[in-house]
């Protein structure tokens, strides 16, 4: 896990990383780390911060600002040139531009939820089964505790989003526990899906405007849908997809991770949104790949951007790691 790239020592200058600002991950075992990156039981105990089972009312205050005051130190740390081993090679890691590191606010924006492997597909790309075998699911009783500690104190008076990809949630009944409770108290959540099984509760939360469904077919033909998913579900999963669609007034989102697997099925991927009624999608890319071969996934980038353009579908975000420069995006 993790190193996905080579870290360039020659870059010792300033860095900074998105996904520590005003966030933090509830993984393994309920411990909060720093990053969804970070399994700090495993890899790096030094970004591991707390555990959600010893918050309660009378420390949730403290526990907040060591939260805060960790991920400040990291971010510090990142700005001087001093990267965390475990961070080196990431791809989250950025080369700042500012002239003053970033200071989190004193309240979260974001919790992710990340620390399950339940799933009903097997995805070649995904870094998350891999390397997984001493992974418990988190409790999600002790995630609600934490949450409802958290948010009786003023604590997530500033919270944008829970983000819950939790292994496949639509299969995790704890989870489904979970968007539950989110709609209950009306908290907004980013729900992160495979798309194979269709949950009514997805769809409430989104008409409600509570939530953001992100599905991941990552194919548009059956052939490379069951070479890269490990499963035959690809029929079953734009159906699902279809249904989110109209049952959501074309309100989901899309997304597509390139992949080796992949790259030669653009034109496929399209028309299948097409046909389903997808109007908002989003283009990622395997973060495995080495810099090396990222020529291979320029015109397939391209092309995507393009039938997005003639078809009308938004495209909400482009992640790649393709220099900016080789991409036509006019
Ligand atoms: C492990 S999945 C869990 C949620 C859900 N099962 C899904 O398919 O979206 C969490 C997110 O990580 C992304 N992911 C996993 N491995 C990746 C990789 N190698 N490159 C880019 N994204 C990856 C997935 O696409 C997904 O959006």
């Amino acid at each position: 896990m993790q190193n996905f790239r080579k870290y360039d020592l020659k870059k010792i200058r300033s860095y900074d990383c998105p996904e520590l600002h005003d966030s933090i991950y509830i993984g393994l075992k309920n411990e909060i780390n720093s990053c969804m990156m970070c399994r700090g039981q495993f890899d790096y105990k030094n970004l591991q911060i707390d555990h959600i089972d010893s918050v309660n009312k009378e420390n949730a205050c403290e526990k907040n600002r060591k939260i805060i005051e960790h991920q400040n130190t990291i971010l510090k740390r990142m700005y001087l040139g001093d990267v965390p081993e475990f961070c080196k090679g990431c791809y989250h890691l950025r080369v700042k531009n500012n002239d003053i590191p970033y200071q989190c606010s004193n309240k979260l924006k974001y919790i992710s939820l990340c620390g399950a492997k339940t799933c009903n597909l097997k995805c070649k790309h995904c870094f998350f089964t891999q390397d997984n075998s001493g992974i418990e699911n988190t409790d999600v009783i002790q995630i609600q505790k934490f949450i409802e500690t958290f948010k009786r104190q003023g604590l997530l008076d500033s919270l944008k989003s829970i983000r819950l990809a939790n292994g496949e949630p639509s299969i995790i009944k704890e989870d489904l526990a979970l968007a539950d409770f989110f709609i209950r108290n009306k908290i907004k959540a980013e729900i992160f899906s495979n798309g194979v099984v269709y949950q009514e509760v997805f769809a409430k939360g989104v008409n409600l405007d509570l939530f953001r469904v992100i599905l991941s077919p990552d194919a548009g033909s059956r052939e490379v849908y069951c070479k890269i998913k490990g499963r035959d579900f690809f029929e079953k999963t734009w159906r699902t997809i279809k249904q989110y669609e109209d049952s959501t007034n074309s309100n989901v989102e899309v997304k597509f991770i390139i992949e080796e697997g992949n790259y030669a099925d653009v034109d496929n991927m399209i028309s299948m949104c097409v046909k389903c009624g997808v109007r908002k999608v989003h283009l990622s890319m395997d973060v495995t790949i080495p810099e090396s071969e990222f020529k291979k996934y320029v015109g397939p980038l391209n092309r995507f951007v393009e039938l997005c353009r003639l078809n009308s579908i938004e495209l909400l975000s482009i992640y790649s790691l393709v220099p900016a420069k080789l991409i036509k995006n006019d």
